[in-house]
Order: C-alpha cells, then sequence, then structure tokens
C-alpha cells in the first residue's frame, strides 16, 4: 500500500519502563524491545540514538529479560550525549532508535571455573556473562571493583550467580583495599584450576587484569571500546591491534584475547577525539544555560 503524499512516518521509539539511578554520574535504563530481548546475548551491545538529532552511541547489553520483552543498559555521564540522556531519559520516555543485538556474543565454551570481573561502568556489562557461565555449569567467581562503596551497585544480582564474590574498593570502604588485580591474584592463589578470566572495564584495567594472569598462562578475555561511528566493518573507527593483526571491535569482537591486545594502542586511539569531545559538551552545556536563562525569564 502506497502512502499519500507529503505522509510522515514516524517511529514511536522504544518506551524506558524503568529508570535507577547508582550515583550523580551512572544510571540504569531498562527498555521495551521484545524482539531484541529475545534475540540478545551475553556480551552484545546496542547502537542507541537517544533522541532524533541525537549521536548514535555503542552501549553494552547489561542485562535482557525475555519474558518481559527488555534490554537494561547502564550508562555513565561522561560527555554530551550520556548526560544529555541522563537528564531527558524518564520512564515513558522513548529511546528514538535502538539498532542491535550487534557485535560477536561472547564465547561461553566448556570452561568449568570462571573469574568475571568488573570494575566500575564495566561491573554492569560483566553481569550477562557471569549468569551464562553460570547457567553452562561453571563455577564462578565474581570480582567487582569500585573506587568507592557509594559506588557499589548490582551485589545482589553477582551474589545470586557468583559461587565466591570478591568486592575491592580503592579506599578500602567496602571488602579488601585494592585494585581488581588484588582479588585476580587471591584467587589465583585459592584455586589451581581457573580456566578462564574475563574482564570487563577502563582499558588500563583490563591492561592489567591480562598482565595478572599472562604468567601463569590463564585464559584472559576482554572486552573492548574504541569509538565506533557506523558499527558494521565500513569505518575503521574502532580498529584494534590484536597480536599480529588490525581487526574491528565491532564485527570481529568486542570479546578478545586480553594477552593478544595492544591496549597502549587502544589507550592513545580513544584519546584522540578528547579536543572534540570536550567542544561538544561545552557547546551543550551553553545551550542548556541559554535555555534555562530563557525559562527564567518567561517565569
Ligand atoms: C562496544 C562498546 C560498549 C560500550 N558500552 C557502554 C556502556 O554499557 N555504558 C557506557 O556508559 N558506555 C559504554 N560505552 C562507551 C560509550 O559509548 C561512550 O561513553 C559514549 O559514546 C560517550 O559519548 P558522549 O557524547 O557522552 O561523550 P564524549 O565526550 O563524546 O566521549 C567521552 C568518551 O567516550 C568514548 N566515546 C565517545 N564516543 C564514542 C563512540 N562513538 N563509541 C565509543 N566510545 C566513544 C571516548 O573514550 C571518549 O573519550 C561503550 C563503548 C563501546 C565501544
Ligand atoms: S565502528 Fe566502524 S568499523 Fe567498527
Amino acid at each position: 500500500m502506497s502512502l499519500p503524499e507529503g505522509a510522515v512516518v514516524t517511529h514511536p521509539g522504544y518506551e524506558i519502563v524503568a529508570r535507577q539511578d547508582f550515583s550523580d554520574t551512572t544510571y540504569l535504563l531498562e527498555f521495551q524491545h521484545p524482539m531484541m530481548a529475545r534475540a540478545a546475548k551475553a556480551g552484545q551491545f546496542v547502537i542507541v540514538m537517544a533522541n532524533e538529532a541525537g549521536e548514535r552511541i555503542p552501549l553494552t547489553i547489561a542485562d535482557f529479560d525475555r519474558a518481559r520483552g527488555t534490554i537494561t543498559l547502564v550508562i555513565q555521564a561522561v560527555g554530551k550525549t550520556t548526560r544529555e540522556m541522563q537528564q531527558e531519559c524518564r520512564v515513558g520516555s522513548r529511546l528514538h532508535a535502538v539498532v542491535g543485538p550487534m557485535g560477536i556474543p561472547t564465547h561461553i565454551g566448556t570452561s568449568k571455573k570462571v573469574v568475571c570481573v568488573g570494575g566500575g561502568l564495566g561491573v554492569a556489562p560483566i553481569y550477562p556473562q557471569a549468569r551464562a557461565h553460570k547457567q553452562n555449569g561453571a563455577y564462578v567467581i565474581g570480582i567487582l571493583g569500585f573506587r568507592n562503596k557509594a559506588l557499589m551497585f548490582w551485589e545482589d544480582k553477582f551474589r545470586a550467580c557468583c559461587d565466591e564474590l570478591i568486592i575491592c574498593t580503592d579506599d578500602g570502604s567496602a571488602g579488601i583495599k585494592g585494585l581488581v588485580t588484588a582479588g585476580i591474584s587471591q584467587s589465583l592463589e585459592k584455586h589451581a584450576d581457573i580456566d578462564e578470566v574475563v574482564a570487563i572495564g577502563p582499558p588500563v584495567m583490563m591492561k592489567g587484569c591480562a598482565a595478572a594472569t599472562r604468567e601463569r598462562g590463564v585464559k584472559t578475555m576482554v572486552s573492548l571500546n574504541p569509538v565506533m561511528v557506523d558499527g558494521t566493518g565500513m569505518c575503521g573507527g574502532c580498529r584494534v591491534k590484536v597480536g599480529d593483526k588490525v581487526l574491528f571491535a565491532c564485527v570481529d569482537g568486542p570479546d578478545f584475547d586480553g594477552h593478544q591486545v595492544d591496549f597502549d594502542d587502544l589507550m592513545h586511539r580513544l584519546k584522540r577525539y578528547v579536543p572534540s569531545e570536550k567542544q561538544a559538551l561545552e557547546r551543550w552545556q551553553e545551550s542548556c544555560r541559554i535555555r534555562g536563562d530563557a525559562a527564567m525569564t518567561q517565569v
């Protein structure tokens, strides 16, 4: 059936059904998307456009509920788009567009004893992997690292799927005082039969985790977060060096062998866009200030 001349097709978007604020900067959004919830697997991500004029940003599927038909994201407000979403995304509002699930799902395999390490925001994306390993019959050791106790989230969800849980905080306000690498050393000392370590967090943390397991030769997988543009393997924006290969995180990953990843190159590439990201944030903050002023004048 053809549309009448001048007709505009509007997409209703995806309704946000839950929101939780874990801290001043970290928030959870759960949105309705039954088809995606049916297809989603641990380790995959989506590309979200929060509003019609918004930037497309990649976000990991932190949880999915096939029965309720929902997808959960946990987001850290670091720049223009993630802060704008923090302001605008409320229960009942809609995400303009969501593409996914994207990326190769985590290979769950046959590992019998797995350590799942999440640092800061990385705690959210490691959760579906910990749950998938548990459902696959593995003995799961969770290691969660936060700067301090106030920033902790999802301890209960991890307790439900981990056989052991180690909390690490930089200041010692909860669990052991130290970095997640201290938790890894503790686990490696206690268990000689760990098959695999999976680590998600800032690149410097994943680099440290890979270094902590290298000597013992324990398989270590990491999930990389280079800047992504199209997410389809076309633009080359997300290329990463893994061993002697150049791979694209969006289609070849985002999970890679941590012992092969060139983390220094990744960290160097992540810094390349800092000046334009700073400019975008300043422009947005200025427009918010002007809108606020305008609103005040109208009162
Ligand atoms: C596979 C993948 C999964 C991710 N999952 C999550 C998640 O679950 N939760 C979360 O909070 N963040 C996640 N990120 C990072 C998130 O995409 C960026 O924080 C976001 O794009 C920043 O946009 P901004 O405008 O708020 O900040 P900007 O000021 O534009 O950028 C801040 C920093 O975010 C990173 N970044 C910026 N643009 C992109 C981009 N297009 N692609 C990737 N990184 C970018 C850069 O390191 C940059 O320095 C993920 C990134 C990737 C690649
Ligand atoms: S984001 Fe363009 S190739 Fe991966």
